[in-house]
């Protein structure tokens, strides 16, 4: 088979390591790839929005499998775009509907959707232009922190958590009237603040049947303890040390089952993941967000402990065979350490060439923002490589990743030294 895989990321690198070993698999394009897909797969270049440019690269190269990584493309409805084509309405895609797309598009959709189906999740109101004079109500009939959220997508900056009750006031307006994140935050869902640790779970469903797979945490500020800035993710491990069967039976049962039950019945038309963002409050599960995706950097540490053949998993959704399939899931731990560019989440420059790659041993490297320039690699993103290691335990599984990190140099490099901290 000839498989396309849309996005740019560590995850899309992740992605195709996999797809790769697989039997099934004969070529694998990359739109756009970076420096990393490039060793596995052809990278072309385009735009993840360009539906029609996909239809003509997909046709061109005789896909028959297509994986969508990131968000955009999803929300914007690619899935769609392929069922109602007629060249394309035959080609497998790994995406959720633009229907689906809403649960991660629409945080209101997404807690109305949770409401109907008694999916616990922090208490909220909805605002807009519209009712905007009843927020400072709602906001001084809570406690501290308040937490704001953009409706929309807004790469992951949408979510303000505020100590200050009239600084809540003034940013409410800042989203609703003057657009702080564009058309993304003409509503703004206003929720109680819950205090936890926070776990992502990850389930694979054609619709009707599904697998969890492997849960994981990752660590989305750049500074150690959890500190400073929001970024895209600077670690993950999986499994999750505090997830017990107990804890997990909770969450299969008050989340993951109605989740599903959810989609089905409002006839969703789902092929991918949901990727069920929870945090742990007083041992009960609570839903942060859904995604209709895989995370990144979460997927550089669960699909390394997959041992199923991925492409023949993704082959089978949609037919009886995906509900035979049982996963194969390593029982080594995995984490992953995330490179990144100095000044990132802010500024920072590209360009720089990467040294030390060919010195590591017994690492998976999953490159993010990097360009392949002549022999050598340079970084050309935010977050430039994911380093994942396995071993018996989290512990080991980052002491060779950090073992490792310290053979690679580029001008700037900059990661979090404390990745599992929370863990011990
Ligand atoms: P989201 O984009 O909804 O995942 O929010 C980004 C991050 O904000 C989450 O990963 C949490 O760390 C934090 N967050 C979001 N909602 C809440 C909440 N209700 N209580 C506490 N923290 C939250
Ligand atoms: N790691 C969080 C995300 O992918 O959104």
């Amino acid at each position: 088979m000839n498989i396309l895989v849309i996005g740019s990321g560590g995850r899309e690198h992740a992605i195709i390591t996999s797809i790769s070993k697989s039997d099934k698999c004969s070529k694998i394009y990359a739109l756009p790839g970076n420096g990393g897909t490039e060793l596995l797969a052809e990278n072309i270049q385009g735009d993840v929005n360009d539906f029609q440019f996909i239809k003509k690269i997909t046709l061109e190269h005789k896909i028959s499998l297509v994986f969508v990584g990131p968000e955009d493309p999803i929300v914007n409805g690619i899935y769609d775009f392929f069922k109602s084509n007629i060249e394309l309405k035959d080609i497998k895609i790994i995406a959720p509907s633009k229907q689906a797309g809403l649960l991660e598009g629409s945080k209101d959709f997404a807690k109305d959707f949770m409401e109907k189906y008694n999916i616990p999740t922090a208490k909220h109101k909805t605002f807009s232009i519209d009712n905007i004079n009843q927020a400072d109500n709602f906001l001084e009939s809570m406690n501290p922190p308040y937490v704001l959220k953009a409706d929309g997508l807004a790469a992951g900056k949408g979510v303000l958590i505020l100590k200050d009750l009239n600084e809540a006031k003034s940013e409410l307006r800042n989203m609703i009237l003057d657009r702080k994140f564009g058309n993304s935050s003409t509503k703004v869902v206003i929720e109680e603040f819950l205090d936890g640790i926070e776990l992502s779970c990850f389930v694979l469903t054609d619709g009707k049947n599904y697998k969890v797979l492997p849960f994981a945490k990752d660590y989305k500020k750049i500074g150690e303890g959890d500190k400073g800035l929001n970024t895209g993710g600077m670690g993950a491990v999986s499994p999750v040390p505090f997830l017990d069967n107990k804890f997990l039976s909770k969450i299969q049962n008050k989340i993951i089952k109605p989740t599903i039950e959810g989609i089905v019945k409002e006839n969703m038309k789902y092929n991918g993941f949901v990727f069920i963002g929870l945090i742990k409050v007083n041992d009960e599960p609570y839903v942060i967000e859904y995604n209709v995706r895989m995370g990144d950097p979460e997927t550089e540490v669960v699909f390394p402990r997959l041992k199923n053949d991925l492409l023949e998993l993704f082959d089978s959704m949609g037919t009886s065979k995906f509900k035979d399939i049982k996963l194969n899931i390593s029982d080594n731990h995995a984490a992953t350490i995330i490179l990144v560019s100095g000044g990132y989440p802010e500024s920072y420059e590209k360009g720089k060439i990467i040294e030390g790659l060919n010195d590591l041993s017994e690492v998976s490297v999953f490159h993010a923002g990097t360009k392949k320039k002549s022999d050598s690699f340079i970084t050309s993103g935010g977050r430039v490589l994911a380093i994942t290691s396995m071993g018996n335990n989290f512990k080991s599984a980052l002491k060779n990743s950090y073992k490792q990190i310290n053979k690679i140099k580029f001008d700037g490099m900059n990661y979090r030294k404390d990745i599992g901290f929370d863990l011990l």
